[in-house]
This record gives structure tokens, sequence and C-alpha cells, in this order.
């Protein structure tokens, strides 16, 4: 990963504003001082994602994800932490010095040469199939397809000659070396020294990134050799299954219909943009991966699978459903009858009765029963239960108890089962099995922690938390936590650590509090991007303060007490006489503290507490214990 400064880092921070950016992915709207909407890595019906314009920073009170506007574009792009700080930076027309480090300065000159490389190889492909003579009868070809000129034009369908060194020699005139273009898969090295080319007579369709840039190709045969389709390898750079065929033409119809269509090929989706068909991409084979997944997620959560019906296809494609639905995507499958794909259906049959199929496209759970309906002879209980099991978990992922119940009467309806039965079979899977079905993101993991540590927090971790959130929105109060509670104020690790940080971070000339999240481990960032979202309880944060951290000392005075207590036992249990003489003492005084303080006496509260001070001071045997193990 690259080596960006510390100071650029920032700049590039001041100059974006998170709310800009995640509003592009996240409906929000204003409430209070924060912005909240539907959380993006995490199902959920009422908002509990939270954006605060004055701290710069996310948090979700139901998953837990969290922190500043580079995490976030991390989590939902998919991006490392350069690549998040690169693409702000550009937006804010911030320049990346170029003395990162050597890797990433070698790793951005050869994505450099690989886009220019690919560039050109598509302008020579295209103008190759337009106006070259070898090339007729590809275009004989594609017009037996029935492709217009401005669809090949739209999508820049090209021709690879027969030959083998057609884009070689092509290459060496534009002075670049085959080695660079074997580098982009173009070209492969042969054995005894030289190179050739790897598409040769096929058809070529450019792969584009969301961006509009060419990453990779895909090439078809004119005849039914084999293989059928070559893609350019995988390297670094390009990967099938992290891109989605078409998206760059797809966006906007996307964003319109409030749907994408994703189909298997590349002729699937230009057909489907000859119709008039233009929010659909293609994941370029059969098993859509999770990368694929979250990238459709950035522009609709309603997809529809339209996938070739071919039966081999299927269990990849049950397999690809399920995936999408634990994504957050509501999955409906278009089935095209007849073992036909999309392109061969539209062609045959035209887009009204296309639209007519869109309509009637069975929800996830309908499609499964049904497939498993029409494969398996259903005959005893025990299948129809088999069958049920295989869809609760769809069932139970699902958002609403609307849709719950709309998936359980289906069921029924598919089963021919009783709405008693199926009702009563879910209640149960519910109970036993329901936790099976948890998201397998890393980023909801923390939830648990989180979620989990609030609700059984004791008075001592509460006023610790409000102090550290005092503390956070104003650290000039670090000095008097400092000054009352030692060097190790906080007894929970993670609060210490962000209590550090943020005195760190309070030297420099603006304070930002979104700048302790540097280094901050998962679980970590996320806890700080909780205190920052919420609200700062009062308005005299110095009473307040003081408040609570009396809380915290009469925390740690009981807490003490009871060990004194118990040691004192330990010792009059033994043989060898009394207990130390200042463990009594100790134990004395703090009893005294506590009396007063149930008498609510504060002229002997605070006389004893003066007196304890001392005593602490004097005595070093027993330090006082300030962090959990
Ligand atoms: N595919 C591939 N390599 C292959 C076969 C298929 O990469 N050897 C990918 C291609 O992206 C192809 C998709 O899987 O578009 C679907 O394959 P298939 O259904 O066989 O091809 P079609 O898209 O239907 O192509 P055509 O209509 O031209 O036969
Ligand atoms: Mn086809």
């Amino acid at each position: 990963m690259g080596f960006i400064p510390d100071e650029i880092i920032e700049a590039v921070r001041l100059r974006s504003n998170i709310v800009e950016v995640v509003s592009r992915y996240v409906q929000l709207k204003k409430t209070g001082k924060n912005y909240t909407g539907l959380c993006p890595f995490h199902r959920e019906r009422t908002p509990s994602f939270t954006v605060t314009q004055e701290k710069q920073i996310f948090h979700c009170f139901g998953c837990g994800a969290g922190g500043d506007v580079f995490r976030f574009l991390m989590l939902k792009n998919n991006m490392n932490f350069y690549e998040a700080v690169s693409f702000l930076a550009e937006q804010a027309g911030i320049a990346i010095p170029s003395d990162t480090s050597p890797v990433q300065k070698e790793m951005d000159r050869e994505r450099e040469s690989l886009r220019r490389i690919n560039s050109l190889a598509k302008d020579f492909f295209h103008h190759t199939l337009q106006h070259h003579e070898a090339a007729a009868v590809a275009r004989r070809y594609l017009a037996g397809r029935d492709i217009t000129p401005e669809v090949l034009e739209l999508f820049q369908v090209g021709f690879a000659l027969p030959g083998w060194d057609n884009l070689l020699a092509y290459f060496g005139r534009q002075g670049i070396r085959p080695e660079e273009v074997a580098r982009a898969g173009l070209v492969i090295k042969k054995a005894g020294g030289g190179y050739y080319d790897r598409f040769r007579n096929r058809i070529i369709f450019p792969i584009w990134d969301a961006a509009g840039r060419v990453t990779g190709f895909g090439g078809r045969v004119l005849d039914s050799s084999q293989p059928k389709y070559m893609n350019t390898p995988e390297t670094p750079f390009f990967s099938k299954g992290r891109n989605l065929y078409g998206l760059h033409l797809a966006r906007g119809a996307v964003r319109d219909k409030g749907s994408i269509i994703v189909m298997e090929g590349y002729m699937d989706v230009i057909t489907a943009h000859l119709h008039g068909i233009t929010n659909a991409v293609a994941s370029l084979g059969t098993a859509l991966t999770a990368e694929q997944g979250r990238l459709l997620l950035n522009y609709s959560k309603n997809v529809v699978v339209a996938y070739d019906a071919d039966a081999a296809g299927v269990a990849a494609t049950i397999r690809s459903l399920d995936l999408l639905q634990e994504l957050g995507c509501q999955v409906s499958v278009l089935s095209i009858p007849d073992g036909k794909d999309p392109d061969d259906y539209l062609r045959k049959y035209g887009c009204q009765s296309w639209e007519r199929l869109m309509d009637t496209a069975p929800s996830l759970i309908e499609y499964k029963l049904r497939q498993a309906t029409s494969t398996l002879k259903v005959k005893t209980v025990s299948d129809k239960l088999n069958i049920i099991n295989q869809v609760f978990p769809n069932i139970y992922g699902l958002k609403s108890e609307v849709e719950k119940e709309e998936g359980l009467k289906a069921v029924a309806r598919e089963l021919n089962l009783s709405w008693e039965t199926v009702a009563g079979e879910y209640k149960r899977y519910k109970t036993n099995k329901g936790k099976k079905w948890t998201f397998s993101d890393n980023i909801v993991k923390t939830k648990h922690t989180i979620v989990g540590n609030k609700e059984r927090m004791d008075a001592r971790s509460k006023a610790e938390t409000v102090v550290l959130q005092l503390v956070l929105d104003n650290p000039e109060l670090g000095k008097i936590i400092l000054d009352k509670m030692g060097q190790a104020p906080f007894k929970n690790k993670t609060y210490l650590k962000i209590f550090e940080r943020c005195l760190e971070v309070a030297k420099r000339p603006l304070y930002q509090p979104v700048e302790i999240i540097k280094d901050l481990e998962d679980e970590e960032r996320s806890l700080l991007s909780y205190l920052l979202a919420q609200e700062i309880p009062g308005d005299d944060p110095v009473q307040i303060m003081n408040i609570y951290l009396e809380s915290i000392n009469r925390c740690y005075r009981q807490e003490r007490r009871k060990n004194l207590l118990q040691e004192i036992s330990k010792h009059e249990n033994m043989e060898n006489g009394l207990p130390d003489h200042d463990l009594l003492r100790e134990y004395m005084l703090l009893q005294r503290i506590e009396d007063a303080e149930i008498a609510g006496d504060q002229g002997k509260i605070d006389q004893l507490l003066e007196e304890y001070r001392q005593f602490e001071s004097n005595i070093w045997k027993y330090p006082r214990e300030g962090i959990d193990g």
C-alpha cells in the first residue's frame, strides 16, 4: 500500500465533506445536529446509521460500523486506505505527492501503462471491425445477430484479425515494448522467445470498470469452435469477478428505474440495450461473486437476476441469490422459458414479452420453492420439510414482517401445506437455527461487542463513557482528569488508548477528533465513532465532568473496599495473626467515607476524602489498579 503524508491525508479530509460523500450512497435525513439513514452495511428497517457533519464521522448504532470518510469509502467501495484517500484527493483537486513509496510508485506507473495499452488496443480492435476488409466476416456475423452499428459503437465492439501478430505489430509501431503489452495480457511470450497475439480471429468486447475505463477484454469465436470465449487473464489490475460488464453504461438507467438486471454474458447485455433495456449488466460467467454483489448494491438494492435457464447454472444461481440476499439486496428471479438466454429471448419475442416476464418474476423464495418442487419428487412430509429448511433461511433474512409473511404464504401454497403447519415450523426454525443466518461480513462483527457491552455497562463504565465523550469534545478537560485521576484514569483499555490519542491530537493547531481514528483497530474505531456520534449531555461540561469523575472514584472506592475486606478476612483465617495495619486503616477510612456519603454529609465527605488522598500518597504498597488486565 502506498504511503501518503499525514498533512495530505488531513488536507483531503478537510476538503471532503462526509455528509456529501455518504449521500451518494445513502439517503440521509437531517435530524437535529446529525444526519441519519438506513445503514448500508447491514439490513435494517429503521435508521440507526448516523453521520455528523461537525465531527466528520459516521456510526451505525445497529451494527457498530463506524469511522471517518475514508473508512466509509473503504467499506462501501471495497477500497484500501490509499485508494480511498486518492479517490477523494482527486475530487478535491489535491495532488498526492509522487514521493510516495517506491512500491506504490511502481504500481501507479503500471496501472497507468496498462490503461494506456488497453485503451489503444480497444481503439485498434474497434477500428479494425469497422474498416478492415478482412473483418467483413465479423461484421456479417454481428449483423446476423441483429446488432446495430449504434450499439456496436456504444459498446466499442471490435475484431481481432486472424494471424499471430496484428496487435503486436501495431504496438510496435506505437513504440510500446511487447513486455508491457504482455503484462496487459494482450500478447503472450513464446517459449523460444518472441511474442504472439492472444486474441486472434475473435469478436472483441472491451470490459470497462464503473468509471468507464477499459480494464480487460473478452473475445468470442465466430463459429462453434472452442473455447467460445477468451478473456484477459487475471492480474492485480484485472479480475472478471470484480467487474460487472456494462455497468458504466447502465448507471443512469439503474438510478432512473430503481433496479438492476444481472445477466450472464456480453451478448445478453448488448441485446438488452438494443431493446431499450438499459439497466442491465453481466457477471461474465455464472456464479456472482461477493465483490460483484457489493458493487451492485452501490447502485441499487433491487436486483433482478436473469440468468440462463440451463440446468447446470441453477445450483450456482441459487448460491449467488443467497449471497445477494445476505448482502441486503431484494432479489427476484426472471426465469426465461425453453432454456434460452436473454439474448435469444429478446431477439425472438421482443421487449414486450420481456416486460411481462419481468412483471411476473418470482421472488427469491418462490423461485427456490419452484426449483425444488420441479426437480424433486415431493411426496412425503419429510420431503416437504427438507424443502422448507432450504428456504427458511431466506425468509428469516427478509427485512419486513410483511415480506416474511408473504414468504411463508408462498411456502404453504407451493408445498400444499396448511398455514398453521408452515408458521409453526418457522417458529421452531427461528428458535433453533435462526442464529445461523448471520452476516458473514467482518464489519458487522463489532455489533455484538459494542451493543453487548453497552447493555451490560456498570456504573463505572457509564461514567467513563461520559467522561471520555466530554474530553473528546473539549480536550482541555483532559488536564482535570489527569489531576484528579492520575495517569491511568480509565479502567477500560480502549478508553485509555483513545484518551491518550485525544490529548496527542489536541496539541495540533486545529483540533479534530476524527484524526484520532488513525491506526485504531476495528473495534476501537467503532467505539470512537460511537462516542463521537452521540450528543453531549448538558451544557456545563466542567460540572458534568466533575460529577462523573466523582462517580468513577466512588466506584473505585467501593471495589477497593470489597477487595480489602477479602484480603483482611484471608489474614484472619491464617494462623499467623493479624492483617497488615495499613489494610485495616484504609478499610476503615473507606467505610467512613461511605457512611458519610449515605448520610449526605458533604463537609464530612470532603474532609475524609482529603484524608484518604493523604493516605494514598503515603502508601505505595498497594498501588491503585488502573487498567483491566
Ligand atoms: N464465458 C467465458 N468463457 C467461456 C464461456 C463463457 O468467459 N468459455 C462467460 C462470458 O462472459 C459469456 C458468459 O460467460 O458471455 C455466458 O456464457 P454463455 O452463456 O456460454 O455465452 P453467451 O453470453 O450466451 O454467448 P453467445 O450468445 O455469444 O453464445
Ligand atoms: Mn447467448
